[in-house]
């Protein structure tokens, strides 16, 4: 059977942004779901990169004194920088200054020239220069012709362009998305389906054909093949990068690509102009664009302004003080990735980190050690007499795993962490209607504690497994004390994981020993002020 490929990316981002928050944030999820994948021995590949040939970072090096070139090599390491020391998994980097995008993009825009697709014409428009992009007329008129995102008026420009035939796709885009079709054997879904009515609303007032070049930028960005005057628009060269990387011989097997993850703000791009690119090149389309919503900051929208982003110091700082796993998990288990925005709040942090981390967790995984360690030498024993972990179903386990898996195939992120923390509750639960502390006491009754604590920490390490994307860190470590640093090894170097084999019940060897340790999260004190 050939292996099952999974091929997710973010977007790449504007290298003039320091990274924040929201960057780490669709990052963490595409790597979650990179991470859950390999684990289920799928052949992942998982991208993120940076965006850099908009006029803002020409601007941004001029007033610099440097040049365009040295101001992106900068930024641009601090992104990559930032997704290494939060551990990021991605399989590349791209870069659209890099020659390998550049090259391919120049070929896919003779190929559109080539076919018609694209044509030169006249426009005359509204441009937002903050945004980079042209806002059609009745949106101009909605906004009082000033920028909804900057406040700075809008400029009426008429420039000689290339087009790209969008309109020609309003059929094709409405088949997609709207009935559910298929169109020359690709399937388009748009996530969460709120997003994707959005998105067939708009689709349904019509298309007009998008001007996809500018004029007056001597050496930055991508030439149209053939006319030098004219520079590819920066997002059109940017939304190739998820083609143009895989675009090898050894890579061309991930295309089409399973998910792109992006948020709200650039869902138009992603879900109409994208797919329209990719069918006027005649190629297969992505199977989902999962569009999420936004992190605020302490009840308030993120901006410069108020300065209250939560920026790289804020995440080291949360880092340090809970751990890398931590700041993973409350992203990916109550970020927003409904239609509505998620607060990023200190107290609701800690509320998080405490009740799964410290005292579901950490401290379940703290009670089975501490028992096997007391009452068994730390050894674990063989099992005694059948002590069924629930009243009604013994197969909670299993129950578990499934909802899991149902619910990462769905990008359900705080579902599937739920389901995980589910099982390690069941575990808490077990414990406290069995009494293994009490049993303990007579010692006739110890094969029953043996029999309690042995299904006790084989739920536990299931329910580990199913953490791991979440948590690589704490849960390897976990995994090292009870005698399975084999799956962290597997896993490394991104090797191919065993999910279903792993999340079956019985790998745990009585005879193992079971090492204490530190508590794995520490309950977190409000310090007093
Ligand atoms: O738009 N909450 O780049 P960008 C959650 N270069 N996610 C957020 C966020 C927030 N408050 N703020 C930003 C661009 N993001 C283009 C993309 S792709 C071909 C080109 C995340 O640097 C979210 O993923 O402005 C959003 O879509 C992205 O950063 C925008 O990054
Ligand atoms: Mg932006």
């Amino acid at each position: 059977m050939e292996q099952k490929r999974f091929y997710v990316t973010t977007p790449i981002y504007y290298v003039n942004d320091r990274p924040h928050i929201g960057h780490v944030y669709t990052t963490t999820i595409a790597d979650v779901m990179a991470r859950y994948h390999r684990m289920m021995g799928h052949d992942t590949f998982f991208l993120t990169g940076t965006d850099e040939h908009a006029t803002k970072v020409v601007d941004a090096a001029a007033e610099r004194g440097i040049t365009t070139q040295q101001w992106a090599d900068q930024n641009a390491t601090a992104f990559q920088e930032t997704f290494e020391r939060l551990e990021m998994s991605n399989d590349d980097f791209i870069r659209t200054s890099q020659k390998r995008h550049m090259d391919r993009v120049t070929g896919y825009v003779q190929k559109l020239l080539d076919s018609g697709d694209v044509y030169l014409g006249d426009y005359e428009g509204w441009y937002d220069a903050g945004q980079e992009e042209y806002v059609p007329e009745n949106k101009a008129k909605e906004y009082d012709f000033v920028s909804p995102v900057n406040g700075k008026p809008l400029v009426k420009k008429t420039e000689q362009n290339y087009f790209f035939k969008l309109s020609k796709y309003q059929d094709a885009l409405l088949a997609l998305l709207d009935l559910g079709e298929e169109v020359n054997g690709s399937t388009f879904d748009v996530q969460p389906s709120a997003r994707k009515n959005e998105i067939v609303a708009r689709v349904k007032e019509g298309l007009h054909d998008i001007p996809m070049t500018r004029t007056g930028m001597t050496d930055w960005g991508i030439k149209v093949p053939g006319d030098e005057e004219h520079t590819i628009y920066v997002w059109v060269d940017a939304l190739f990068n998820y083609f143009s990387t895989v675009d090898t011989d050894d890579r061309k097997k991930y295309w089409p690509a399973e998910v792109h993850f992006i948020a709200k703000d650039i869902l138009w791009f992603h879900a109409a102009i994208w797919p329209a690119l990719l069918m006027a090149l005649g190629e297969k389309l992505p199977k989902v664009v999962y569009s999420h919503s936004y992190w605020i900051s302490e009840g308030q929208k993120m901006s410069k302004s108020l300065g209250n982003f939560i920026d790289l110091e804020k995440i080291d700082h949360y880092v340090e003080t809970f751990s890398l796993d931590a700041l993973r998990w409350f992203l990916a288990t109550n970020g927003p990735m409904g239609t509505t925005d998620s607060d990023f709040a200190e107290s609701k942090f800690i509320e998080v980190y405490n009740s799964d981390l410290a005292n579901t967790f950490g401290n379940c995984a703290s009670r089975i050690s501490n028992m096997v360690a007391k009452y068994f030498d730390g050894v674990m024993p063989e099992k005694g007499p059948h002590v069924p972990m629930s009243d009604e179903y013994d197969n909670i386990a299993e129950q578990c795993v499934t909802k899991y898996t149902e619910a990462m195939a769905n990008y359900q992120l705080a579902k599937a962490g739920d389901a995980a923390m589910e099982l390690v509750r069941a575990v808490d639960s077990y414990i406290e209607r069995t009494g293994p502390f009490k049993l303990a006491k007579d010692p006739e009754k110890l094969p029953e504690v043996a029999s309690i604590l042995y299904n006790c920490a084989e739920a536990l390490r299931i329910a580990s497994v199913m953490l791991w994307p979440f948590m690589p860190d704490k849960v390897q470590t976990f995994w090292s004390r009870i005698g399975f640093a084999a799956y962290g090894e597997a896993l490394a170097d991104k090797g191919a994981g065993q999910f279903e084999q792993w999340t079956n019940w019985g790998y745990l060897q009585p005879g193992t020993a079971i090492e204490k340790g530190d508590a794995l999260f520490m309950r977190y004190q409000v310090p007093k002020k």
